[in-house]
């Protein structure tokens, strides 16, 4: 049986890694974000700008790499008391990147019941600010929690919106 379909799957393989490839050869970084819509929290899928690279720098060399864009006033959070571990609705303080370097946590949303389960070592993104969404979001940490955030400078990060939900991972 797998005898018979490997040559189907490998097809298929070849042929996504074909349509992928001419977009960009070594794929772009795809990653949850919560953000602002007509005043309300949403959650979209956006892919970053510009694709991986193939990293030639000494001790990367040969690893993809990814841009994070220009970012300023970057700094860790340590959810280490469980009563700060659950926010409330807050919007995100800046448009940022979040980096969860351990523990992990859930998002939600007031206005609908979808949830985004964040786990040790995800990069999202949070730019759901006041200015475009008073209320914000919801999250909750689980105790021991190591956040990193880097917001975008001016507020700018190069993306594509590839559709409204998460990201299909
Ligand atoms: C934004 O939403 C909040 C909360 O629902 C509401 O109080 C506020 O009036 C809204 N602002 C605008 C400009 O619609
Ligand atoms: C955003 O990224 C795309 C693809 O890498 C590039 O073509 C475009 O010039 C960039 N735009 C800005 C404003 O940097
Ligand atoms: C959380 O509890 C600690 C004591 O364990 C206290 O010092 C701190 O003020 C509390 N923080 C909040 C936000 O309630
Ligand atoms: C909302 O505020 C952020 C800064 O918090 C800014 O970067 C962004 O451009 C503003 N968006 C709008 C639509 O005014």
């Amino acid at each position: 049986m797998l005898t018979r379909i490997a040559p189907l799957i490998l097809c298929l393989f070849l042929l996504s890694t074909i349509i992928y490839a001419a977009n960009s050869p070594n794929g772009n970084l795809q990653v949850h974000a919560v953000t602002g819509n007509n005043n309300a929290s949403i959650f979209q899928c956006w892919e970053v700008n510009p694709p991986f690279s193939i990293s030639q720098q000494a001790g990367t060399v040969g690893a993809k790499i990814q841009q994070l864009g220009i970012v300023q006033g970057a700094s860790v959070v340590f959810f280490n008391e469980k009563n700060v571990t659950y926010a409330g609705l807050h919007p995100a303080p800046s448009p940022q990147w979040v980096l969860i370097l351990a523990g992990g946590g859930t998002v939600t949303l007031p206005t609908n019941n979808q949830k985004l389960d964040i786990a040790q070592g995800s990069i999202i993104i949070a730019s759901d600010t006041a200015n475009v969404s008073e209320l914000g979001h919801n999250s909750d940490w689980v105790p021991g929690t190591i956040a990193v955030q880097l917001p975008f400078e001016n507020g700018f990060l190069n993306h594509t919106v590839l559709h409204n939900g998460l990201c299909n991972f």
